[in-house]
C-alpha cells in the first residue's frame, strides 16, 4: 500500500494560513454556517447525562437514529448502518463489492472526489475512469461501455464534487441497470443532497428498483458538522450483515454523543434551516459566478453542492499555480488536476466563505 499521503487540501489550507498576505480560503468543503440549534443544546444537555451515556452505543448506531434515517428514506431499518461519516459508508460499500471477487474494477467519473480512487486502490481494486459530460454529470451510455464482468462497483456522487452536476433519476436508474447487468454494486454518494439549486433535479438512487444499490450519506454537510463524523449507508438486505460485521471490526462503534446530538437535531430542526443555508449558498454562487463572468473566465455554475470550477486562460490547475494564486492573488482553491485529467486546466473553489465575492474580485483583478 502507498505510504500515508497527507490530503492535499490540508497542505493548501496550511499554505494559505502561512501566506504573507490576507487570503480568502476556498479550499475545503467545511461549512462556515451554524449547525442546527439542537446540536448545541443537545451537546450541552449530554454533558449532564448519567454514566451509561458515556459507554458504547450499539455498533451499528443508536437505534432511534437508525429508525429516523430509515423513516426518512422509506427503507427497512435493518438496511441502515450508522457510520463515521459518508467516508466510512463509502469504504464499507467498496470493500463489500470488492470482497465478492473476482471482479476488481471500480468505475468512477473523471473528474472525481480523490478519496474514491485512493480507497479503491487501498482495497486492491482497480479504478477505471469515465469522463464526465460538460455539465458535470455522467452519461449512462458511457458507463455501460466502460462496464464489464470485471466491474465490481460503480461509484457516483450527486450533487457532484467537484463539478456541481446533479444526476437525474433516470440517469441513476440507467446506471443501476448497468450495475445489475454486470453483477456490480452501484454506490451512490448523496452527501450534498440538501444543496440542490434546480428544484426537482435530484433523485436518490434508492428509487432504482435494484438490490445492487447502496446509498451513502452523512450529516457532515447538511448540518454543518464535518467534525462530528456521523453518516450512514443504506445497504441491500443481503449485504447488511456483512457490512455490520466489517464496521464493528474496524470501529467497534461510532461516537455516542455525536449520534445523540444528530438525533435531537433530526427531530427538532425545521426545514427552514436547510432552506436558509441552501439559499445562502445559492446567492454566493450567483455573485461568485457573476464576478468570474466579468473576469472573462470559463466557469461551471453548480446545479448542486458547493463547489465552483473556473478556468483562466493560460493558467492550468496545477498545485504550483494554485500556490501562486494564494501568494499573488490572495485566493486559495484546489488544483483541478487533483480531481483527474479532464479538469486539469481548471481550479476548484468552495463557496463556504462569506468572502466569495471578494475572492472573485481578486481573481478578476489578477487575471484582468
Ligand atoms: C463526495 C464526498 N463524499 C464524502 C465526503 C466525506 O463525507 P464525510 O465527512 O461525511 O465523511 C465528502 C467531503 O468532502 C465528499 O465531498
Amino acid at each position: 500500500m502507498d505510504d500515508y499521503e497527507r490530503p492535499l487540501f490540508f497542505h493548501l489550507m496550511e499554505y494559505a494560513a502561512e501566506a504573507d498576505g490576507d487570503v480568502v480560503d476556498m479550499v475545503s468543503g467545511n461549512p462556515d454556517w451554524e449547525p442546527p440549534e439542537a446540536i448545541r443544546t443537545g451537546l450541552k444537555r449530554y454533558a449532564d447525562s448519567g454514566v451509561d451515556a458515556f459507554q458504547y452505543p450499539p455498533s451499528d448506531g443508536l437505534s432511534d437514529l437508525r429508525a429516523a434515517v430509515a423513516d426518512r428514506h422509506g427503507v427497512d431499518v435493518d438496511r441502515v448502518v450508522v457510520t463515521n461519516g459518508a467516508g466510512e459508508a463509502n469504504y464499507l460499500a467498496m470493500a463489500t463489492a470488492l470482497e465478492a471477487g473476482p471482479a476488481d474494477g471500480v468505475l468512477m467519473a473523471d473528474p472525481v472526489y480523490p478519496y474514491y480512487h485512493k480507497r479503491a486502490r487501498m482495497l486492491g481494486g482497480t479504478p477505471r475512469f469515465v469522463p464526465s459530460e460538460p455539465d458535470g454529470t455522467l452519461d449512462p451510455a458511457a458507463v455501460r461501455r466502460a462496464a464489464s464482468e470485471d466491474t465490481a462497483a460503480i461509484v457516483v456522487n450527486s450533487p457532484n464534487n467537484p463539478t456541481g452536476g446533479v444526476y437525474g433519476g433516470e440517469t441513476k436508474r440507467d446506471i443501476a441497470a448497468v450495475a445489475d447487468a454486470n453483477d456490480a454494486l452501484l454506490i451512490s454518494d448523496e452527501v450534498y443532497e440538501r444543496f440542490v439549486y434546480d428544484e426537482g433535479a435530484f433523485e436518490t438512487a434508492l428509487a432504482a428498483d435494484s438490490d445492487r444499490v447502496v446509498v451513502t450519506n452523512a450529516f457532515s454537510k447538511s448540518m454543518a458538522i464535518t467534525g462530528f463524523r456521523v453518516g450512514y449507508g443504506i445497504f441491500p438486505p443481503r449485504l447488511a450483515e456483512a457490512v455490520r460485521t466489517r464496521h464493528m471490526l474496524v470501529n467497534v462503534a461510532g461516537s455516542r454523543p455525536a449520534q445523540r446530538a444528530v438525533l435531537d437535531a433530526l427531530e427538532q430542526t425545521p426545514e427552514s434551516y436547510y432552506e436558509r443555508n441552501r439559499k445562502l449558498l445559492e446567492e454566493r454562487i450567483e455573485t461568485f459566478c457573476a464576478a468570474l463572468e466579468a473576469a472573462g473566465a470559463a466557469y461551471t455554475r453548480p446545479q448542486g453542492g458547493f463547489y465552483v470550477m473556473a478556468r483562466f486562460e493560460g493558467y492550468p490547475g496545477t498545485l504550483e499555480n494554485t500556490e501562486r494564486l494564494i501568494d499573488e492573488a490572495g485566493v486559495a482553491g484546489m488544483p483541478g488536476d487533483a480531481f483527474g485529467e479532464s479538469r486539469a486546466e481548471w481550479l476548484r473553489f468552495a463557496v463556504v466563505t462569506p468572502r466569495a465575492e471578494e475572492a472573485a474580485e481578486r481573481l478578476a483583478a489578477y487575471f484582468g
